[in-house]
């Protein structure tokens, strides 16, 4: 096996910070590659959390000034991840969230604070760090889109390079004055280039340029191609079908493992599932619900976005109740979905428990203690939380569309796809269908022997990153081969 050197971008890493599931994934892939003989490097923004957490780290280069005040780019390493951090204060030393003020407005001069982080990522390309000269730069959403880009227009010899899209909906739009300030030709103003609608797209910049786009699922791939999955981008995914795939999403096994998760109260597997009913005991009293374990207790873990397809489940509350299950949720967003999901919360206390908020911690105690997870979607690129539910016997109840349509087994297509159901699939994304789906969940798991059987093949189910960093290992062959 030829070794392979890939530099990552990435604009959050799990566990140094995350907003979602790119964290998850680019904190998990680099580690998963190491079997495959990949060693990867991942380059990120040097927020506050990163200066902090990677305290090793050594300083490789220094700029007077980097897009308009000093900076450094550092080397070092943080739970098995390697990684260079672009240490630019007046861009990244900001508290809070990676991308928006406190407010929850996107932080005005995001355009500069991402090209800058691709600037860099396009030089490490071309040899600016002589220990780490890498065979292909991997790029993950628009955040580093623009890292593509630099590198074509660069004009010199340029390493392979590979485009993740990990959600059509965010697409780095800016005004087309940003070209000057961050150093492109203005002839990158193109429509075969960065020009989007008159602005410009780091996104579109990054499917324009990379040798390769992959995203997180197969079904996904297949969506985006579309004018409505494609959010405007469809026409450009259509041209380069030839270079696009989907690679499903895994999950960090040990991260995410029943049997020695610290965060829950019992310890389980497949072979002492009746555990799992403590857990759900602890999870009824964290979320002030009546102490029942005859009533089905629904689980979700999510950001409140219009993406996430919660206002169906709002509307599914009557079902909820009529039927005797229970709803316990964690999530945070949109502030309309919060007071919403609270109010739901104060009218119908024991049945309906809302914790608005991010908290890992007890995200872990509801994969535990819940029958189900429920992941309603609009659209979804792959999507974590089924895959967790899988592995912690909760069985999942989703929308049929992109990643969710790829990693559930419906228990009415078992039979045809000859493969053991594992949850329940709805589509079209509608209230009714969704609620239906719940009717029909709730019936089933009065059956406990069925019940337990979609568990267990839940179970069953490989969601770690083994054999998908495998296909991105000979993703990056393939590519360095053809351009051989
Ligand atoms: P997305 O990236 O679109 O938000 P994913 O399902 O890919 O969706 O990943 C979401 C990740 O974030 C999962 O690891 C999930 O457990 C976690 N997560 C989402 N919301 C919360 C929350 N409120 N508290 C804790 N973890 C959360
Ligand atoms: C995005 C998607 C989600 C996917 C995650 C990681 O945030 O919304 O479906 O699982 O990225 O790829």
């Amino acid at each position: 096996m030829t070794p392979v050197r890939v530099l990552a971008v990435a604009s959050e890493v799990y566990p140094i910070v995350k907003t979602g599931g790119l964290a998850d994934v680019a904190g998990a892939l680099p580690i998963a590659l190491k079997a495959h003989g990949v060693e990867m490097r991942t380059l990120m923004p040097g927020y506050p959390d990163v200066m902090r957490l990677v305290s090793d780290a050594e300083e490789i280069r220094r700029w007077p000034d980097y897009f308009g005040g000093p900076g450094r780019l550092l080397a070092g390493s943080r739970d098995g991840l390697d990684l260079f951090v672009l240490d630019v204060p007046h861009l990244y030393a900001r508290p809070g969230n990676p991308y928006v003020t406190a407010e929850g407005v996107d932080w005005p001069d995001n355009g500069v604070r991402f090209a800058a982080l691709a600037r860099v990522a396009a030089d490490i390309g071309h040899g600016l760090v002589p220990a780490f000269v890498p065979d292909v730069v991997h790029a993950h959403d628009w955040q580093a889109g623009l890292a593509p880009a630099y590198l074509h227009y660069d004009n010199r010899p340029q390493p392979g390079t590979v485009m993740t899209i990990h959600n059509m909906a965010y697409q780095g739009k800016f005004a087309r004055e940003l070209i000057g300030a961050i150093g492109l030709p203005w002839s990158s103003f193109d429509v075969d280039g960065l020009e989007y609608f008159g602005g410009i797209s780091f996104l579109k910049a990054g499917l324009q340029f990379a040798d390769r786009i992959t995203t997180v699922s197969p079904t996904y791939a297949h969506e985006i191609q579309s004018d409505e999955g494609g959010m405007g981008l469809g026409g450009v995914l259509r041209a380069r079908a030839g270079a696009l795939s989907g690679i499903l999403n895994g999950i960090d096994t040990e991260v995410w493992n029943p049997q020695t998760d610290p965060h829950i109260a019992y310890r389980f597997g497949a072979q002492n599932l009746t555990f799992r009913a403590a857990n759900k005991a602890v999870l009824q009293q964290q979320f002030n619900l009546d102490c029942s374990d005859e009533a089905l207790l629904l689980g979700v873990i999510s950001r409140l976005s219009w993406q996430k397809g919660l206002d169906l489940l709002l509307e599914a509350i009557p079902t909820i109740l009529r039927e005797g299950m229970q709803l316990a949720l964690l999530g945070n967003g949109d502030r309309d979905l919060q007071d919403r999901y609270q109010a739901a919360g104060r009218a119908n206390p024991g049945r309906i428990g809302v914790v608005i908020g991010y908290d890992e911690i007890l995200a872990h105690l509801i994969q535990a203690g819940s029958d189900a997870i429920l992941v309603p979607s609009r659209f979804e690129p792959c999507g974590l939380t089924q895959l967790c539910a899988l592995r912690y016997g909760a069985v999942p109840i989703v929308s049929r569309v992109g990643g969710l349509e790829d990693t559930i087994v419906d228990i009415g297509d078992a039979d045809v796809s000859g493969r053991d159901a594992t949850g329940f699939k709805f589509g079209p994304v509608t209230a009714d269908a969704f609620a239906g789906s719940l009717r029909k969940a709730n019936t089933v798991f009065h059956d406990k022997l069925t019940w337990r059987r979609l568990q267990r093949s839940g179970l069953a189910t490989d969601v770690s990153w083994r054999n998908r960093a495998g296909d991105y290992a000979a993703l990056y062959r393939n590519l360095i081969a053809a351009r051989a």
